[in-house]
Parts: C-alpha cells; structure tokens; sequence
C-alpha cells in the first residue's frame, strides 16, 4: 500500500567536508555500507519496492550505486569477495530506481515537491538517509512500524524522539494530543525553535508517511524559517486541515550527519553488526 520511498539527497553535507567536496555524502561508510544503502534497506523491509531520489549536482555515485557495475563484478567472479555484493545486488535485482534533481537547494520541503513526478497520486515514505535508525532484533524496522500505523490511520505520520531541550534549534519540533501510547496528533509545529520557544521536547526526525496532497499545499507553501521551503510549514498546513501524526518509534536514532552521531552509529554497527 505504500510502494513507493523518496529520499531528498540534494544536500551538500558542509558538516563533513572536506569529505563530501567531490562524494555525496549519503554514500559515506558507515562500516563498509553507504549510509543510503542502510536507509534503501530499511524501506525495502517496510515493504516498498520503488525508490525515487531528489539529486543535485556531484551525486552521480549514488545513481552508480544502485547499478550492476560490470566490470567489476567479472574482475571478481569466481573469487569469495562476490558475496560482499550480495546485498546491494538483491536490491538492485528486486527493486526499482528513478533520479531527478533539484536544481537549487531550496529545502527539504522543496526536495519533496521536486520529487513529485516520481511519486504520483499515492501516499509515500520519505527517508532522510542521513537518520541512520536501528531497532532490536526481530522488531519491525521504524519505517516498518510507521507502514503499519499508516494502514489504520491513513494519514501522514511522522517519526519524533525525545530531545534535550537545548538540542531542539536543530529540529522540527511539535505540539500534540496524546491518541496512545507514543502516538500524538500534531496541533503545532515549529521549524528549530529556540529551547524557550519549542512547544515540547518531542523532535521530527528524517522518517515520514505523506499523503500526495502535501504536493499542493507545499507548492503554496513560502519559505519559512532560514528563507526555505519547509516541510514542516507544510505538514502543520496539512494538520489544521485534517491530521498528522506523531509516533515515537521503537528503536534508536543516530544522527549521521553530525560528525558525532556519525561515529556513533560507525561504533554500533561495529560492535553490533559487523564483529557478530
Ligand atoms: P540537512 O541540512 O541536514 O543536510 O538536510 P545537508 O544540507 O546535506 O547537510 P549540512 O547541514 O550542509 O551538513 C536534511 C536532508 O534534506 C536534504 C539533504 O540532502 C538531507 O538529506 N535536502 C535539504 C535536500 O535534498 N534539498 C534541500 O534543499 C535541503
């Protein structure tokens, strides 16, 4: 039911530079894995099939990710070091990829609207890759969980965490009623707030359920907060004419694209993934 995943990838990732002057930063390891992939992976256990990508200029490695590389797969056939491709291969034989590209980097909530013409008429996920997410063993991805509540509600969802109130300035931050547990329906929402003027500390984080009229109201929505389009504006439009949710997700969040989140989530899969 929901089919199809976008990621907005667009951005420049200044956080890391020099790293991401000439590679995205979405394909930077975490491990031996790009960090898209991780994302692309958790969609495809929700379910989703198709993936949409929202580019910009020097994210041509990404594309080249999701494609049979020739070459190198004959340079290494016959040899153990095949398997090392198993999984990007079982994405790239099951499922389908599509590029398009924003042009100017004009906000997350401008990302979403450019990828419009991948998505059609259909409610979607959107995964920001740069959210590395991990849930315990045997429970359902975040993404996974958030397939299942859309199926009951049939509305937009985003995913939320508890934040130290000082950290709020980097966030969306909303306001909701309590529905059950670690479920809110939203009825504010700010863009960064500052720690006196967030409405809770409950933060949006790069994990959503869209319905297809967030398009329309994102292409009237004006740029908010810093002088983007921001998808938040656009889904508190959406909360006063209908509703939105808010789930606290089971499971934990590291944010990689901060240099610290990112050594984090390099340590966990370590210990966690790689050595088991
Ligand atoms: P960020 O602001 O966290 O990512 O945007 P960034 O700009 O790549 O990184 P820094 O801050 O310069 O280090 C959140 C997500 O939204 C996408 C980014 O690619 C990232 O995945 N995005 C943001 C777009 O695709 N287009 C935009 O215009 C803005």
């Amino acid at each position: 039911m929901i089919n199809k995943c976008l990621f907005p990838v667009a951005g420049y990732g200044t956080r890391f530079l020099p790293a991401t002057k000439a590679m995205p930063k979405e394909i930077l390891p975490i491990v031996n894995k790009p960090l898209v992939q991780y994302g692309v992976e958790e969609a495809s256990a929700a379910g989703i099939r198709e993936f949409g990508f929202v580019t910009g200029r020097g994210k041509r490695a990404i594309e080249d990710h999701f494609d049979i590389s020739y070459e190198l797969e004959h340079q290494i056939a016959g040899t153990g070091k095949e398997e090392q491709l198993n999984s990007i291969n079982e994405l790239i034989n099951n499922h389908t990829f599509a590029f398009t590209r924003q042009n100017e980097m004009k906000g997350l909530g401008h990302a979403i609207l450019t990828g419009r013409n991948l998505i059609g008429d259909n409610a979607f996920a959107v995964v920001l890759a740069d959210d590395f997410c991990v849930t315990e063993e045997g429970d359902d991805g975040v993404l996974g969980q958030m397939v299942q509540l859309y199926r009951q509600f049939r509305c937009s969802i985003v995913a939320i965490e508890e934040v130290p109130r000082d950290e709020a300035h980097k966030y969306g931050v909303i306001a909701g009623e309590p529905m059950k547990d670690g479920l809110y329906r939203i009825t504010d929402m700010v863009e960064k707030p500052a720690a006196d003027k967030a409405p809770s500390n409950l933060a949006i984080i790069g994990r959503y359920i869209l319905t297809p009229d967030i398009f329309d109201i994102l292409e009237n929505t004006p740029p908010g907060k810093g002088g983007e389009i921001q998808i938040t504006d656009a889904l508190l439009e959406q909360a006063r004419k209908g509703c939105v949710l808010a789930y606290q997700f089971r499971g934990r969040r590291f944010d990689c694209g901060s240099i610290d989140g990112f050594v984090e989530a390099t340590n966990y899969v370590y210990q966690h993934v790689y050595r088991k």
